[in-house]
């Protein structure tokens, strides 16, 4: 019996991300960073700045933008960042019919596996714009949906040092912070405000991570 547990802790501790072993969201605080829309030509300078202080991220990456990139998507995954499903054309939901939202999502699980060999267990509607329905196709997909509980709008405010305030006012424990590697301005002031999140004592970790193992489940909406 002893030597089974200790074989099964064993094979659990290998099979995790190094992080996941490590950090654990319900002893320490957690942040989750979350960057939407890529990949994009802006990327790989954030994964540097991410490395640089071993912060991990989750990405919401769009389909069509994976197709362009796909080895970016595959880096994403490699440097052990979490990935999800941010739909195909970046479509807006509730507006499209069942059929064309499981499409949405379904050639993007498609695209995101070819690239990086891990097929997505979360999605993130573009504009936050979900509902029932769209919720309900996600599920026939084993999708979860990822919201956040704080935007920084990086796209709008396109200024480094309003976006440092905002992710900074934004952060809390167990906090989801929605952002875009798309936005330069973003990926700019990322080493400050990342260095800045460390010294506030938060652990930069992904969703599956700040959620303890109990999620992501297909068809529940977090945070
Ligand atoms: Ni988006």
């Amino acid at each position: 019996m002893v030597i089974h547990a200790l074989l099964a802790a064993s094979l659990a501790f290998t099979s995790l991300p190094a992080q996941a072993a490590a950090v654990d969201c319900s002893r320490v605080k957690c942040l989750a960073l979350t960057f939407d829309d890529g990949p994009g030509k802006y990327t790989n300078a954030l994964l540097k700045a991410l490395a640089k202080e071993r912060a991990k991220a989750t990405f919401f990456l769009v389909g069509k933008r994976v197709e362009k990139m796909p080895g970016m998507a595959k880096k994403i995954v490699a440097r052990g960042h979490a990935i999800g499903n941010h739909t195909y054309s970046h479509a807006w939901l509730p507006s499209l019919s069942d059929d064309e939202i499981l499409e949405e999502l379904k050639v993007t699980q498609e695209v995101i596996e070819k690239a990086t060999g891990q097929r997505p267990d979360m999605y993130r509607p573009p504009y936050g714009k979900t509902d029932e329905r769209v919720l309900g196709v996600a599920t026939q997909v084993d999708l979860s949906e990822i919201l956040w509980t704080g935007t920084t709008l990086d796209w709008s405010l396109k200024d480094t040092k309003k976006i440092k305030a905002a992710v900074l006012k934004l952060a809390k424990r167990d906090g989801v912070i929605l952002m875009h590697d798309v936005v330069p301005e973003t990926v700019k002031v990322m080493p400050e405000v990342l260095r800045e999140l460390k010294k506030r004592g938060y652990h930069l970790v992904t969703v599956p991570v700040l959620l303890r193992g109990k999620g992501p489940k297909p068809g529940v909406t977090y945070p």
